[in-house]
């Protein structure tokens, strides 16, 4: 199986979406579609969501979209059943590491403190999220881990924002960022999709800065 880093090579950025109706999504895809992003990943915090995956997938055959706020095995299933093409979840077990493990598509596991880091890599994951990056200490904490687990590589995710990724970006032990910063819910409620792509327009620009 291909790893996450697969999933981002090109452009390491993750818009992460929200959305209450298949059309917003759609919409919410399209606007970050047009900015060049290809990778979206689609919370499971609506009852909406896993339509909205199978929905982007039918329209939007060029995006890679994966379903996030996985808690446990069943989550996951349903997630790939919908057509999600990655994984992303907020923190970690035993049991949900199985039910990602045997899940057939790349995954992000949340992780974020060293023992949520030894758990991940005695399962031999050398690719985590670390959630929520700001409150857990932000660039300066993935700094001091990098000291410990040379061979991790992290996805921060939680509190990034237009003003701090590229403090991310720039570390060694970072491969990708993921965030809502770009897709705000007050650019969604007045439907203002130029806003969004340019938000993730300029999540690029700090990438190739
Ligand atoms: C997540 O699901 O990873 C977070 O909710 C994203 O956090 P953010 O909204 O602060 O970007």
């Amino acid at each position: 199986m291909k790893g996450i880093q697969s999933v981002v090579k090109g452009t390491p950025i993750l818009p992460i979406l929200q959305a209450d109706t298949v059309d917003e999504a759609l919409d919410i895809a399209r606007a970050v579609q047009a900015s060049g992003l290809k990778n979206l990943e689609v919370v499971r915090r609506t009852d909406a969501a896993a339509d909205c995956v199978a929905a982007i997938r039918e329209s939007l055959p060029d995006m890679v979209v994966g379903m996030g706020t996985v808690l446990t095995p069943e989550h996951a299933k349903e997630a790939v059943d919908a057509g999600s093409q990655f994984l992303v979840t907020p923190t970690l077990s035993p049991r949900l590491l199985d039910g990602l493990m045997s899940s057939g598509v790349p995954f992000i596991p949340g992780t974020s403190n060293p023992a949520d880091i030894l758990m991940a890599s005695e399962y031999g994951l050398k690719e985590l999220k670390f959630f929520p990056a700001h409150l857990s200490g932000g660039a300066p904490m993935l700094k001091a881990l990098s000291s410990i687990f040379k061979d991790i590589k992290f996805c921060p995710t939680g509190g990034v924002s237009g003003d701090n990724v590229g403090d991310y970006l720039k570390l060694n032990n970072v491969f990708a960022v993921g965030g809502s910063w770009m897709i705000p819910s007050s650019d969604v409620k007045s439907g203002n999709w130029h806003s969004i792509t340019q938000k993730c327009e300029q999540a690029i620009a700090a990438f190739k800065e």
